[in-house]
């Protein structure tokens, strides 16, 4: 499993980036409107210094045709960018005509593996189910990612499961075990995934022991 990181943040990029984990990004409007008015294109043209892996921009059009004509922008923007379209009708349509012309589709808010699977035959390159979203509305969301997988696999679509709208460390892991291909995460579970007071006791003791060993 590849791990995403799910923000237009710079800094955090950046921040994490460095500990080789990182494999790419994906941003959404939401997450843009936290970054104070900066340039969409701009902001990906930074990300895309940085880490060297597909970077997901989100389209805003609601009409097959416009998404076509947006995602042909977004994806003229640099050769990483991951175009992302929500799953409707009018969305289908554009994954298909996108894909077709090469340009690679993150399908996004993916909430039933019906949806899944019309996405992958469209010919999409992502299919992102979101767990957390269905995790709220009291409906396992990891169960999602599991169907989504196994139906992938099983048929040889060429798409590959983002599980998306983690929320906790556990997240992680069950997406793991699941066979998700990729998780995207905000960059505050790092430091959740990383830490454990006992690696912290340790290395005080092991520090403390130095001292009494002359190696400090
Ligand atoms: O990856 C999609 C994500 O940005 C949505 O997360 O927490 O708003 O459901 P959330």
């Amino acid at each position: 499993m590849q791990l995403f990181l799910d923000t237009a943040s710079i800094d955090e990029i950046r921040k994490y980036a460095r500990y080789g984990v990182v494999s790419g990004v994906t941003t959404n409007p939401s997450l843009l409107a936290k970054e104070g008015g900066v340039s969409y294109r701009e902001r990906i043209l930074e990300i895309a210094e940085v880490v060297d892996g597909p970077i997901s921009a989100e389209c805003v059009s609601r009409t097959a045709d416009e998404l076509v004509a947006e995602a042909r922008e977004l994806a003229s923007w640099h050769p990483n960018v991951v175009v992302k379209i929500p799953i409707d009708e009018e969305g289908l349509e554009a994954i298909h005509r996108c894909s077709r012309e090469g340009i690679r589709i993150n399908t996004t808010l993916i909430f039933t593996a019906n949806q899944a699977m019309l996405a992958a035959m469209a010919g999409a390159a992502y299919l992102s189910p979101f767990v957390g979203r269905l995790d709220d509305v009291s409906t396992d969301g990891m169960e999602l990612i599991r169907t989504c997988v196994e139906i992938v696999e099983r048929h040889g679509y060429g798409a590959r499961v983002l599980a998306a709208s983690l929320r906790h460390p556990m997240h992680v892991v069950q997406a793991a075990l699941v066979g998700a291909h990729v998780a995207t995460i905000p960059p505050t579970l790092i430091p959740q995934m990383l830490k454990h007071p006992l690696t912290d006791s340790g290395i005080h003791r092991f520090l403390e022991d130095a001292k009494t060993a002359g190696l400090l």
